[in-house]
């Protein structure tokens, strides 16, 4: 017996780097084991913030070749595009209707795009949070994997089913965040989030020789400038990487790199060499899975999804009283 329903929606960014595999995916894949999952590309999500849609198709089928081939598994999970499953923009307009205007207007996320994109500051973007309440409850989610920077649209989510369930009946569970441990992905830069918009990442998906140029690229402790200067690992971004990926030696190259008995550029190799390591098997079954596979699994899961989402309108529409 599973222990309750997990959903999970991520927009659709394509390639993904291995921030989004520590921060997010390997979390996905674990949680297979001993939940319901349904894992969700969030299309129209993305649209608030899109102004340009050419590239939507191709990064939502990349973003799916990376999540088959890291260990999602639609045997096990339900994994769909959003968009196919159209009853959620249904729900989401019926939940706007119990969803307070001053309660979105106050989410500090929107307040952030406000900032970010004056020039777009559309209807939807206001409605995201109760667009992503309709991805969870459409499904009767009970938990929720997310990073802290979803919490906000968390918070919102219970409030609005709370508020449904006390008009119209105890409907959809209270969705609760669970919360990934992981620590974050600093990016070659060395100073911000491993992100794709930065260009500070490593793609899943990059040969070994892509991933050793840019990790020798990579910036490394500011204040050592020389071979011959003690390093401070604690403040460096590839150290931090090692973290992630040499786990019997960590403490030694600490040490040797606070003396100074290595470099930065020796320091760099061991990091490329146990990063394309541990991406191999990853990498091989990427090159296996066929183009055609991940419509597949794409069809199958909207299939899946939408048996659900049928009940759960039928529910909704007969509670709220509609004719
Ligand atoms: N807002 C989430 C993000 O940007 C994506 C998302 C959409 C989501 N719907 C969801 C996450 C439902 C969890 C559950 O990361």
């Amino acid at each position: 017996m599973k222990k309750g329903r997990v959903f999970s929606g991520a927009r659709p960014t394509g390639k993904q780097h291995i921030g989004n595999y520590l921060g997010a995916i390997q979390n996905y894949v674990k949680l297979q084991q001993d939940y319901d999952c349904i894992y969700c590309i969030v299309d129209v999500h993305a649209l608030t913030t899109l102004e340009d849609t050419h590239m939507l198709k191709a990064n939502t089928h990349d973003m799916m070749l990376d999540w088959l081939a890291a260990g999602l598994d639609p045997q096990k999970s339900i994994l769909f595009v959003q968009s196919h499953v159209p009853e959620v923009m249904e729900l989401h307009t019926l939940l706007s209707m119990v969803t307070p205007l001053g309660w979105l207007l106050r989410v500090t996320t929107f307040k952030e795009k406000v900032k970010m994109q004056p020039h777009n500051v559309n209807y939807g973007l206001v409605g995201y949070p109760v667009l992503m309440t309709a991805d969870i409850v459409l499904y009767k989610a009970d938990i929720v994997p997310v990073g802290e920077d979803q919490l906000p649209h968390l918070e919102l989510a219970r409030e609005i089913v709370r508020r449904f369930n006390n008009i119209f009946g105890e409907t959809f569970p209270e969705p609760q965040a669970k919360l990934t441990n992981f620590p974050m992905v600093l990016g070659l830069d060395g100073e911000k989030k491993m992100s794709k918009s930065l260009d500070n990442h490593i793609e899943l998906a990059a040969s070994p020789e892509e991933t050793t140029r840019r990790i020798m690229g990579a910036f490394t402790d500011p204040a050592r400038k020389f071979r011959n200067d003690p390093g401070h690992p604690e403040v460096c971004n590839v150290y931090s990487l090692h973290h992630f990926y040499t786990y019997l030696k960590l403490e030694e190259i600490g040490k040797q790199c606070r003396a100074a008995e290595i470099g930065c550029v020796e320091c760099k190799r061991m990091l490329a060499d146990n990063i394309n390591k541990a991406l191999a098997p990853f990498r091989e079954k990427r090159a296996q899975l066929a183009e055609k596979y991940v419509d597949e699994v794409l069809a199958d899961g909207a299939r899946r999804a939408h048996a659900i989402a049928r009940e759960t309108m039928k529910e909704v529409r007969e509670k709220m009283g509609l004719p």
